[in-house]
């Protein structure tokens, strides 16, 4: 599907985003290895979210969509051996979250994905959990379709080379099936959720600092989980209203978990206009209403230990930097090379191709804002995030912008373009 947008002079309104893509992968996942029912309110109903379900009921987990929920009747710790293969489709976090459980099953299981999933590497992850006694093979010992056997596990340290959150979450997974303590260091905090959800699922998992200590517990327990708005959907209207002249935009009820919440911070720091109001909690996630009014942006560098807090984020940072004055240096981003595509390379070529002044580096991009793109014929390159940043992109873009392959934007949010309209 292509996706023609033309410039807009401003955004105004009061919109919901949907809920959090991985709350929901986790509330389902959990939920299918805990005992008695978990109610998923507001769960996102996107293609990623999907696949999780549609791999979760292959290993025998009842998950029934009613309206706006999900009821998932979770079968305990032990699941049932699928006869067919597991399709992750677009989703690293349903792989790589999936085949934590998988390592401690007693049977084995064969899983594949779409033709972007089969290219990311799965080698982060192979490695822990090998070390912890399943067997695994690779396609080049990285790459699905792969098979995994599962086995008694084994309690280790690891220390996790990238600060990835799907890491995490499997090694936490498979934690639940080892002999003893666990314990995964990563270098930079990346987002936390599953140590909240697990916790509130009633299992043993402790922090300090960036080391997770994690305890195995006989069972975990079926709960009820609100799913609060989605920041990384809401950074698109975030960067909308601030580069627009004369817009006001209000998000209501979107998850401010500080782990994921970088994209304000640096938003604020080129110089943005966002105010937080009505903090609470939501099942042990702070959520909060986000307002955006449009101002003048600057340029800043963007590296280090921010990178996790925002790693979604960047595509459509570079696109506020586009418009921002003077310089942005995005740096120590490599991970953005291994995503839904390699999101250096596709936003650095997508927005050149919009006039941009912008330069792919190594570990991030330089980019020189200006006062206005134009409008261009563009690839998402069946990356969700990139079609999404480069259609916001398009709105201060002179003339046409054409987004090609936009129907990509179903991964994590098939209402993007309804609620663009709203606004
Ligand atoms: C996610 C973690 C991040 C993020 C992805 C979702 C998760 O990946 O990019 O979209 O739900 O755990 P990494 O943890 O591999 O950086």
């Amino acid at each position: 599907m292509d996706m023609v947008i033309n410039e807009k002079r401003c955004i105004k309104g009061i919109i919901n985003v949907p809920g959090d893509k991985s709350i929901t992968h986790r509330a389902i996942i959990f939920g299918s290895i805990a005992e008695g029912d978990t109610l998923v309110k507001g769960f996102l109903k996107s293609d990623d979210c999907y696949s999780t379900m549609k791999c979760m009921k292959k290993l025998g987990v009842d998950i029934k969509v009613v309206d706006k929920n999900v009821i998932v009747k979770g079968k305990g710790l032990y699941l049932n051996e699928s006869h067919d293969i597991l399709d992750a489709g677009n989703s690293g976090t349903t792989m790589r979250l999936i085949m934590g459980i998988l390592a401690g099953q007693k049977f084995k299981t064969v899983l594949t994905g779409d033709e972007s999933l089969k290219r990311r590497p799965m080698n982060r992850v192979i490695k822990p959990l090998t070390e912890m006694g399943a067997k695994i093979s690779a396609i080049d010992n990285n790459y699905a379709p792969l098979t995994i056997q599962g086995n008694k596990l084994k309690s280790i340290y690891y220390k996790t080379k990238v600060a990835s959150a799907q890491v995490k979450s499997c090694l936490m997974l498979a934690s639940l099936y080892a002999d003893g303590e666990t314990i995964i260091e990563e270098p930079y905090k990346s987002r936390n959720h599953s140590e909240l959800m697990l916790n509130y699922f009633g299992g043993n998992f402790a922090v300090d600092n960036n080391r997770i200590i994690c305890r195995p517990v006989s069972k975990l327990y079926g709960r009820e989980i609100c799913i609060p708005g989605d920041i990384s959907s809401a950074a698109y209207f975030i960067v909308a209203a601030s580069i627009l002249p004369q817009s006001e935009v209000m998000i209501k009820d979107v998850n401010i978990n500080y782990t994921r919440t970088g994209i304000i911070d640096v938003i604020k720091k080129m110089g943005g206009n966002i105010l937080i109001e009505n903090e609470r909690v939501l099942n042990s996630e702070p959520i909060a209403d986000i307002i955006i009014k449009s101002s003048n942006l600057k340029g800043i560098e963007i590296c280090g230990e921010i990178i996790p807090r925002l790693i979604d984020e960047i595509p459509i940072i570079a696109v506020a930097a586009a418009f921002a004055d003077g310089k942005t240096v995005i740096k120590n981003a490599e991970e953005l090379k291994v995503k839904e595509s390699n999101r250096i390379n596709t936003m650095v070529s997508e927005l050149k191709k919009m006039g941009a002044d912008i330069t792919e580096t190594n570990d991030g991009m330089v980019i020189y804002g200006k006062e206005y793109l134009n409008g261009a014929v563009v690839n998402s390159h069946n990356d969700h995030r990139v079609a999404m940043s480069l259609s916001i992109a398009a709105l201060r873009a002179k003339g046409i912008t054409t987004i090609k392959n936009a129907e990509c934007t179903n991964i994590s949010y098939p209402d993007f373009y309804k609620t663009l309209n709203v606004l």
